[in-house]
């Protein structure tokens, strides 16, 4: 586990090797995102909170927590600097569902170039990120104006662009809900279900049926490696199909060629392959 999570959020660029190694002999593996942040951050004598914001920290999950440390490292080793071939290749799947206006859903959006490619074809474009600081710089790197309102529902942020066509939610995937945001004709998950562990995944696939309706487009990439080894996780088809239940079906429609920074770091890496899942 202490070398997967390395692997995945810390790559040789970004280095602490000597640290892992020295962690790793001394206090054993660690078993959680929070533990080994943890140990990192007592080591290099500094408290994420000062820097990052602290609203949604204060009640931030292990999981999370490990997020926002990769992001505070600037350690984003899944950012691709293109858009990504899959959703180009496929973007039909999201747009002109019949009795739904074009509003994409991108969960755990990250600061993806895909939000602002999406926007620019004329949808409207919703995602959720926990890391603040990812949205900050999504708009500051793709020179978009933007506003920033509290929402309490979702015990976070609406990062909003000035023409509000980018709506994205600064807060725990797990508290959005139809209620904030619904009439998706297209969810372009990228990563997401791949980051969460199996139970948040159950979770997971609870809340995107509950945002979901049997017209929508469903584009997915999940990475393909030995199972139960993660995060980055192995999601099957039959996970994914068990899990939407009756009527899901999930097609593999190609194998990706331009690949991000982290799999070159993962030693039992197969490839990442672009799904489509319906709902019939
Ligand atoms: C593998 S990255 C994928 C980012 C993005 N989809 C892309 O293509 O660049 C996963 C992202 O999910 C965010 N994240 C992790 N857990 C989350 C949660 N519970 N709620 C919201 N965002 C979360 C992380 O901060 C990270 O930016």
């Amino acid at each position: 586990m202490a070398l997967v999570c390395y692997i995945y959020i810390v790559p040789v660029r970004c280095l602490r090797k000597r640290f892992l190694l020295n962690s790793f002999r001394t206090h054993g593996p660690v078993t959680t995102w929070g533990e080994f942040m943890g140990r990192y951050i007592n080591l290099v004598g500094y408290r994420t909170e000062r820097k990052i914001s602290g609203y949604l920290l204060k009640m931030a999950s292990d999981q999370i927590q490990g997020w926002l440390n990769n992001w505070e490292s600037d350690c984003t080793p899944w950012h691709m600097s293109d858009v990504h071939e899959g959703l180009a290749n496929h973007y039909d799947i999201l747009v002109n569902k019949p009795a739904a206006k074009n509003k994409i859903f991108v969960p755990l959006c990250g600061k993806s170039v895909d939000i602002k490619w999406l926007a620019d074809r004329g949808n409207e474009v919703v995602g959720v990120e926990a890391a603040e600081m990812g949205l900050v710089e999504f708009f500051t790197e793709q020179n978009i104006e933007y506003s920033v309102e509290e929402v309490p529902s979702v015990k976070g942020k609406l990062f909003r662009s000035r023409d509000n066509k980018i709506r994205l939610y600064f807060c725990d995937i797990f508290d959005f809900s139809a209620d904030i945001e619904s009439g998706f004709s297209g969810v372009w998950d990228r990563g997401s279900m791949e980051a969460l562990e199996f139970d948040d995944r159950k979770r997971y696939f609870k809340l995107m049926k509950s945002l979901i309706s049997p017209d929508t487009g469903y584009l997915s990439e999940i990475v393909e490696r030995d199972l139960g080894k993660g995060p980055p996780y192995c999601v099957t088809a039959d996970e994914i199909e068990a899990s939407f239940g009756s009527g899901c079906k999930v097609t593999k429609l190609m194998t990706v060629t331009k690949l991000p920074e982290y799999a070159f770091h993962i030693s039992d890496f197969i490839g990442l392959n672009v799904f489509s899942i319906t709902f019939h």
